[in-house]
């Protein structure tokens, strides 16, 4: 292994037929660091972590953890990780110990250290008063930080989450993500995050590598990322305009001083904006165009804006179709799945 580079990733490729899912992309993650992979659905995220899993061959380039080549030595790739699929794998008929136990004996862990490792992880995740309680009484929070224990029950070194807040309540995320960083200080533990919400890159990763049609076309952390939208001639503004219409809404966009816009409500437009003149510029343009402007202001970007500003388009309007692909997690099931790979 390299330096301190737990994983690194060069110009990873994965074609199916004609299209590259994956296109390109390469990112270091150095040892005990939460790694960001942002971006819209269909972006690429899951593909590139199943590649990293060894589930999925690249077409081209190549990866490695911990200095071992993810399909030369995909055994000992597997024996450090951990991963949390998009698709949760829980039985709901076992209770919370039955189903670590059944995915322990699948690590072929030793019974008594196994035995110890689940009272340890249900702790962690403040949910050993549920020990002998059956999954399927679970709120979806709850099982949800099960199907995250599931994966660390071999003490893996390096954790792989895909989309880990997908389809959880906002204080169920915040559980998860706070979980997450605990994980992250005790133990260690170099973690991968693929998620389309920018709430969870931005409280979450130390750097963030924004994907966007398989490419990487930003990677830093979430408060340089940010900074890089700003600055002397470059601001995000919030312009609310009592009479906006469509015309008015297209004919601002066009202005050259209009780097992004995004409409947020009927009457207000968020953008990202360049050059000293661009204030004066934009009230010129909507006061000609017969706007009434009601509030004009400057905000603190966000991701969102920075993907808008790099993009042109908004996350949430990113509507790829999106195939979900399981993963399994325990080494027996993977190496199954693999063969049809
Ligand atoms: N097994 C597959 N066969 C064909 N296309 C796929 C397959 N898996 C994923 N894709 C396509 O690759 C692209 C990236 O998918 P994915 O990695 O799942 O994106 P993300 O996780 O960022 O939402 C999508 O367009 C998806 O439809
Ligand atoms: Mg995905």
């Amino acid at each position: 292994m390299k330096d301190d580079n737990m994983i690194q990733v060069t110009n990873l490729v994965k074609t199916f037929k004609t299209f590259n899912a994956v296109d390109d992309i390469s990112f270091t993650v150095k040892k005990g660091e939460i790694f960001g992979l942002l971006g819209p659905n269909g972006a690429g995220k899951s593909t590139t972590l199943r590649i990293l899993s060894t589930l999925a061959r690249p077409s081209g380039g190549k990866a490695a953890i911990g200095g071992y080549d993810v399909v030369k030595d995909d055994n000992k790739v597997r024996e450090m990780l951990g991963i949390v699929s998009e698709k949760m794998i829980i039985y709901d008929r076992l209770t919370a110990e039955e189903n670590l136990w059944f995915f322990g004996c699948l690590y072929g862990i030793p019974k008594e250290q196994l035995k110890k490792r689940i009272d340890e992880l249900l702790e962690l995740v403040n949910l050993i008063q549920f020990k002998n309680k059956q999954v399927g009484t679970f709120s979806t929070g709850m099982r949800q930080r099960m199907n995250v224990i599931r994966a660390l029950l071999n003490a893996p070194e390096v954790l792989f989450l895909d989309e880990p807040t997908l389809g959880l309540d906002p204080q169920s995320s915040v559980e998860i993500r706070d979980f997450v960083k605990k994980l992250n200080r005790e133990k260690g533990t170099t973690i991968i995050v693929t998620t389309h919400m920018m709430v969870d890159a931005d409280i979450l990763c130390d750097r963030i590598a924004i994907i966007d049609h398989g490419k990487v076309i930003a990677l830093d952390t979430s408060a340089n990322l940010k900074k890089s939208i700003v600055g002397a001639d470059k601001r995000v503004i919030k312009l609310e305009v009592s009479n906006l219409n469509g015309d008015m809404t297209s004919k601002i966009k066009a202005l050259p001083c209009v780097s992004a816009l995004n409409q947020e409500e009927p009457t207000k437009l968020r953008m990202t904006v360049t050059g000293e003149n661009a204030f004066d510029t934009i009230l010129d343009a909507v006061r000609g165009l017969g706007g009434k402007i009601s509030s004009m202001e400057n905000l603190q970007p966000t991701l969102e804006d920075v993907f808008l500003h790099i993009t042109g388009r908004n996350v949430r309007d990113s509507t790829e179709a999106k195939i979900a692909v399981p993963m399994h997690g325990p080494p027996g099931l993977m190496r199954r799945q693999q063969r049809g790979r």
